[in-house]
């Protein structure tokens, strides 16, 4: 059945009787990539493992990693060419050229990558709609939060006219640490232990993480782009642990939110610290939480919340995306085979 939640009659598709496997390819073997790589093996009939892209060959690794698959030249990831790529190697350099690359040569890709979406309008946009060769980005907002999917059910439902939300796990787990006592560096040397935090925190803690979230949802709840420059952001460094304690004493929680209004055909956002009351619905996430609230012109809301961030919430994402892919691409071919015996 379809991994989409919501209004949506599931439907079976028609599938080969000996359905071939689908070749995949995965760059970066970071804290998703080995997630990714342990749940593909796991799924050992349907898919076929191509290659793996790493940055550096010789480092030592997990036993459960087949060497012989990896590269660090990430042309040989598409050749020959896989049914798909999956991207979470991050950032904007050789994630950029994977990517457009493939999608040139008609190759499906999964990625985790906000910064990429949120910085390529065209790509960003194509991640929203459904168009030939799909481009799937489920990890990239919300870890296990199936945030975007649920965005793109509720626009289409009924104009949407603001958001708000926690969209950042690191930031949720540094502020509880700090409002617990815990000293900065070492609330985020956990956040990086329990792989919460981005490989570079700074894009966490910053707030421009929650900004790249906030750009993706507004591309899909409101059909424009709302470019990551054009988002006011403040992050966590407008507040010292003291502010964060002092707070808690007073009966408030320190949340990094995120948020987006339309207004007529614009649509502002930004990213700030609020002091919350505990019983606010956008205070409640604990540790790696993340929340969401998608506020309709009628006045009703929809509200999701999960695991935001960490291994398996994002893996979950990801292989929930290769799945629709295969499905879509075995579906193809079933009708393809049908229309030529038929
Ligand atoms: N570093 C991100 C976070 C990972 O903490 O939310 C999930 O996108």
């Amino acid at each position: 059945s379809g991994t989409l939640a919501g209004s949506v009659a599931s439907r079976f598709e028609a599938v080969p009787p000996e359905p071939p496997r689908l070749k995949v390819a995965l760059a970066g073997l970071g804290t998703v990539g080995l997630g990714v790589l342990r749940w593909l093996r796991g799924l050992g009939q349907d898919l076929e493992l191509t290659g793996i892209l790493v940055s550096d060959r010789d480092r030592t690794r997990q036993d459960d990693v087949p060497r012989e698959l990896l590269t660090d030249n990430w042309r040989d990831l598409l050749s020959p060419p896989p049914d798909l790529v999956i991207e979470v190697i991050g950032g904007t350099g050789v994630a950029a050229e994977l990517i457009s690359a493939a999608r040139g040569r008609g190759i499906a890709v999964v990625t985790a990558n906000k910064e990429l979406l949120a910085r390529k309008p065209a790509l960003g946009r194509a991640a929203a709609t459904r168009h030939w060769p799909p481009l799937r980005a489920a990890a990239s907002v919300g870890g296990g939060v199936p945030a975007l999917e649920h965005a793109a059910l509720i626009a289409a439902d009924n104009p949407v006219q603001s958001l708000t939300g926690v969209l950042n796990g690191t930031c949720n787990f540094v502020l509880e640490r700090l409002q617990a006592g815990d000293t900065y560096p070492a609330a985020i040397t956990a956040a990086q232990r329990l792989g919460f935090a981005e490989a570079d925190p700074h894009l966490d803690v910053s707030g421009l993480d929650s900004v790249y979230k906030l750009s993706l949802l507004c591309t899909t709840l409101f059909g424009t782009g709302l470019p990551p420059a054009a988002i006011e952001c403040r992050g966590l460094e407008t507040v010292t642990p003291e502010q964060v304690q002092a707070a808690g004493r007073q009966g408030q929680v320190l949340k990094l939110v995120a948020a987006a209004e339309r207004h007529g055909s614009r649509v502002r956002g930004r990213v700030s610290v609020q002091a919350l009351a505990p019983d606010d619905p956008l205070a409640r996430g604990r540790n790696a939480e993340n929340c969401l609230f998608i506020h309709h012109a009628d006045g009703r809301t929809h509200a999701l919340h999960g695991k935001g961030a960490g291994r398996y919430p994002t893996t979950c994402s990801v292989l929930a995306d290769v799945m629709e892919i295969r499905r879509e691409i075995l579906g193809g071919q079933a009708e393809g085979a049908a229309r030529k015996t038929g």
